[in-house]
């Protein structure tokens, strides 16, 4: 694990990321279990923004009146602040395998790709926080379109699903560039198809990573 900040840790950080419609909360539930199985770890399932009991924050940001953008990535940020402390470090700290569902890339890909944000200020916020690097992400890969149809048929969007198609295709864009820039990390997985598809495809990429990070760790 590289550990960042002040606090060293023994368990795994994997985080799950994609676009609003990837279908990333059927496969984290998928992929909790299979994990679990796999390595005999207990495995928390949390999620961003919001897993630590700060529901009046993800209330704030994805229903309130946010007045810019600038405001909207600082909400996230204390967000994932407060996730960390109270929720993913003690769980790693006990040995355990965490597995988030969104994270520091949704902040790259939909405040710098999606918004527009200078991408030196967001990152340079990020590294000020000190905030821990996951060990593994996984990228539900898809098309702004596919993930915008399945989104559809779900009802209810919240104020981030509602920016638009092209902002969602601008999304897209930046986390397959994230993924390109951090190949070693970041495993992407193409999430057009069923869902045992998409879970087959998860495990098998996985696979080599894994092992090569439970044997380091
Ligand atoms: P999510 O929980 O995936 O929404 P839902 O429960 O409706 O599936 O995420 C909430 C939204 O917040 C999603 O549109 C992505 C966005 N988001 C950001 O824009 N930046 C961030 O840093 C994070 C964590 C999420």
């Amino acid at each position: 694990m590289r550990g960042r900040g002040l606090c060293v840790t023994r368990g795994l950080f994997i985080t799950i990321e994609g676009l609003d419609g990837c279908g990333k909360s059927t496969q984290a539930a998928r992929l909790a279990d299979w994990l679990e199985a796999r390595t005999g770890r207990g495995v928390l399932r949390t999620f961003e923004p919001g897993g630590w009991g700060g529901g009046a924050l993800r209330s704030l940001i994805l229903a309130g009146d946010v007045p810019d953008n600038r405001t909207e990535l600082l909400l996230f940020l204390a967000d994932r602040s407060g996730h960390l402390a109270s929720v993913v470090l003690p769980a790693l700290s006990e040995g355990r395998i965490v597995l988030c569902e969104r994270y520091s890339d949704s902040t790259l890909a939909y405040q710098v790709w999606g918004r527009g944000l200078p991408e030196a200020f967001v990152a340079s916020l990020i590294a000020s926080c000190g905030f821990l690097a996951p060990d593994l992400t996984v990228l539900l890969d898809i098309d702004a379109g596919t993930a915008e149809r399945r989104l559809g048929a779900r009802g209810g969007a919240d104020r981030i699903e509602s920016a638009g198609s092209a902002f969602m295709a601008r999304v897209a864009e930046g986390y397959r560039e994230l993924a390109r820039r951090s190949p070693e990390r970041i495993v992407a997985v193409d999430a057009a198809g069923t869902e045992d598809e998409v879970g087959a495809r998860i495990e098998s990429a996985l696979l080599k990573p894994l092992e090569e990070r439970l044997r380091a760790g």
